[in-house]
């Protein structure tokens, strides 16, 4: 099923997201779930706050970019209860966006390398480097558990001149071709 994407300004997405324990109800279709909304949304990554959910799970196809980087070819993983533990490398630009974020494209600076520490949904535990293209869409996903968006990581200047389409997007003025939920959208009108 596909999930709608909250949108900017839903508190969800501020939270610090909790681990989960292998109980966690309708865990394999909420990973399912996920998929499937990544993929009708045409996103190389999901995160649980971005449907709602409070928890440290996030999902990442990167295999489009396989085409650029034959290494990623296939690179379609589930992330559990996962931290990051070393992050190293020159910083470098990278243009991202985001479904809770849609239209916004801007340059984010992150280091190049992390070393990350997961379960997968065998509850099988990893630790695991990764590295340029793989290591973005992770630190990006990684940010949502904790609260954190990719338009914060940008400079003062950038973020001024962002404001009011933020603005627009949490008003839900703004046309998206995937359902979403706009937090400051009043109930009963669209
Ligand atoms: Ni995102």
């Amino acid at each position: 099923m596909v999930l709608p994407v909250k949108a900017y300004g839903h508190p969800t997405l501020r939270k610090v997201a909790e681990d989960i324990d292998k109980d966690y109800e309708g865990f394999s279709q909420l990973i399912d779930d996920m998929f499937e909304t990544m993929y009708h949304t045409i996103g190389v990554g999901l995160a649980a706050p971005q449907i709602n959910r409070s928890i440290r799970l996030f999902v990442v196809d990167i295999s489009p970019y396989a085409e650029d980087y034959p290494e990623l070819d296939g690179f379609k993983k589930v992330f559990i209860n996962a931290q990051i533990t070393e992050r190293w490398g020159e910083e470098e630009l990278f243009n991202e966006g985001c479904l809770s974020v849609p239209d916004i494209h801007e340059d984010v600076s992150r280091p190049t390398s992390i070393k990350i520490e997961y379960y997968d949904p065998e509850w099988n535990f990893h630790q695991e480097e990764y590295h340029g293209v793989a290591a973005r869409v992770i630190q990006h996903e990684y940010d949502h558990l904790d609260g954190i968006l990719f338009v914060d990581r940008l400079t003062s200047l950038r973020k001024t001149l962002l404001k009011k389409r933020l603005k627009d997007i949490a008003h839900g003025n703004i046309s998206v071709k995937y359902r979403m939920i706009f937090p400051k959208v009043k109930k009963g009108k669209k």
